[in-house]
């Protein structure tokens, strides 16, 4: 699929490089290892010049996202309020560092500049929504509530498989 991508930049053309992985980060939610080798034998580059390119911009993700995605806003209101804590409770819970995906997939942990909720700080964002002035405390809920869920989405799509 990411091939068609190439139709766009001319071939051997380095220059394109970034707006190539780009694209593709667009397709998959990350650079999977196929379409790193893939551009570079577009552009002609090493694989380790892409791979240079790609761990080098924190915009690039060479892991796919967790069905979850908790942003933590790092920015100086959310600072000031003590985010760092919030942070350590949350890789606390989920036993990642900030930028890894628990092994089951179930949650991304970032960290982020302001998201513009600054009147609610300290403030985490889980897939679109956003949570304010919050406690370490309430880390624990949140994830419970995220984690059921998910179980009963899965029950509702087992016993749609199973009914149809
Ligand atoms: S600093 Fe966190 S939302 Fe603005």
């Amino acid at each position: 699929m990411h091939t068609q991508i190439f139709r766009n930049f001319p071939a051997n053309d380095r220059s394109n490089l970034i707006a190539i992985l780009q694209d593709i980060q667009e397709i998959y939610g990350y650079l999977p290892e196929q379409a790193l080798q893939d551009t570079a034998d577009y552009l002609g580059m090493a694989l380790s010049g892409v791979y240079g390119v790609a761990t080098f911009y924190n915009q690039f993700r060479l892991t796919p996202l967790g069905e979850n995605v908790i942003r933590v806003c790092r920015g100086t209101a959310c600072h000031v309020k003590e985010s760092a804590n919030i942070l350590r409770a949350l890789e606390c819970e989920l036993g990642i560092k900030v930028g890894e995906t628990t092994r089951d997939k179930k949650f991304t942990l970032e960290s982020v500049a302001c998201i513009g909720a600054c009147s609610i700080a300290p403030v985490i964002n889980i897939n679109n929504e956003y949570f304010g002035r919050l406690k370490t405390k309430d880390i624990p809920r949140i994830l419970n509530v995220l984690r059921k869920e998910k179980a009963v989405k899965e029950q509702e799509n087992i016993q749609s498989s199973v009914s149809t």
